[in-house]
């Protein structure tokens, strides 16, 4: 629990309090909200879930599929996509509902997955109505890694990956206007901090630890979705929210040591099933005020985007992740090292086509 470089340590307490605070008390204060969040009928909406097979994503993706969407389950194991689909299909075939699911390959470690995800999706000139990035990694207390890209593995699949995807599938989104883009941030990043000259952690000016690594990508979507919050124009209708799910069983703690694992197991009265963990993010795909709300968040001075917690209500994100001015660094660097021009968006909005011209680090670490 290192105090990191560059957050203040009355900052960093702050940031450990919220976190130990939203441990003891999730489930006492989101108690007013039903379980399963009941959701509006979603007929007519497509959906992009990442990583649907598992955790909140497969939450998430049921949830929606069952309410009528048309989900499209974006994930590393197609296999383990269609299984679940024959699996939820039998379960309400007996009621008459045809879900309507389908699935993409994507893999968040591979830039080149993420542009042949985004050209395929593209290609079908449908509506996107809604873009959930989901997925990633907490590989606690393992060494770091590298992506084949050159990318800290934390940054690459939390923060850089979705980041481009959601670049990418600007057309899509503006042909489904108003449409959404919704991240799944986390309460770690109040004791985030990004350096955005050495964010893969190999300079040597922070010593890496995975729960730093996780910390600085959630902190850095947060940073980014807010200047993609303030630079989309209100005419284009795409509504940028991050959320905060809570402390969620799922397959995120299968890293964490086994007696930690089996302590995780003896305290379910703390810690929300993956079902409660989806309702942030269902409230932000289908509230019908989550837009209008964002429209008013774009006029104040300096807003983050919208931050939704695990309660279904408007939270406030870290103070580091109001530094404007590291904001900017974020933005800046983000899309050099996803290879897009500074001027991406306002091209993509506009109708123009963009190459994303990424080139391979040449990063290492030694182990
Ligand atoms: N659980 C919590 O307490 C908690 C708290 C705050 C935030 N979150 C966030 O919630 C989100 C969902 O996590 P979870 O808790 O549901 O964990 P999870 O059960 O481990 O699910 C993570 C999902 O991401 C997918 N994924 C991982 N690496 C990928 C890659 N390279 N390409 C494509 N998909 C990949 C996984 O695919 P496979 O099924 O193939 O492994 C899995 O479907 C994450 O962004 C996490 O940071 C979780």
């Amino acid at each position: 629990m290192a105090k990191k470089e560059g957050l203040g340590w009355i900052e960093w307490a702050r940031g450990w309090g919220s976190i130990v605070g939203e441990f003891l008390f999730q489930r006492i204060v989101a108690s007013h909200v039903d379980n399963p969040l009941p959701i509006p009928p979603m007929d007519g909406a497509t959906c992009i879930v990442t990583g649907a097979t598992s955790g909140i994503g497969l939450e998430i993706a049921r949830q929606l599929a069952e309410s009528g969407a048309h989900v499209v389950m974006a994930v590393r194991r197609p296999k383990s996509a269609h299984d679940l689909i024959q699996k939820w299909q039998s379960e309400k075939g007996d009621m008459g509902i045809l879900l309507n699911i389908e699935v993409m390959e994507l893999d968040l470690l591979s830039l080149e997955s993420v542009v042949k995800f985004a050209e395929a999706f593209n290609a079908l000139q449908a509506p996107l109505h809604a873009l959930i990035n989901n997925a990633g990694i907490f590989s606690i207390g393992e060494p770091q890694r590298i992506s084949k890209d050159g990318y800290e593995e934390h940054m690459q699949v939390n923060h850089l990956a979705p980041t481009l995807l959601s670049m990418l599938l600007i057309p899509s989104l503006l042909r489904g206007s108003p449409s959404r883009i919704i991240n799944v941030s986390s309460v770690m990043h109040f004791v985030g901090f990004v350096d955005s000259e050495d964010m893969n952690m190999t300079s040597g000016k922070t010593k890496y630890s995975s729960m730093l690594a996780y910390s600085n990508s959630k902190l850095a979507q947060i940073k980014f979705s807010s200047m993609l919050h303030k630079r989309i124009p209100p005419e284009a209708n795409i509504s940028v929210v991050c959320v905060n799910p809570g402390i969620v069983h799922t397959n995120v703690a299968r890293d964490l040591p086994k007696v930690i694992v089996a302590g995780y197991h003896l305290i379910p009265y703390f810690i929300f099933s993956a079902q409660e963990g989806s309702r942030s993010s269902l409230f932000a795909a289908s509230d019908p005020q989550v837009p209008e709300y964002c429209q008013v968040l774009k006029g104040d001075e300096w807003p983050t985007c919208a931050l939704i917690n695990y309660d279904c209500r408007p939270t406030n994100a870290s103070e580091e992740a109001h530094n404007l001015e590291t904001t900017r660094q974020v933005w800046d660097k983000t899309l050099e090292l996803i290879g897009l021009p500074g001027d991406a968006l306002e091209k993509l909005i506009s109708g123009e086509e963009v190459a994303c011209q990424y080139q391979t680090q040449n990063a290492s670490v030694d182990n």
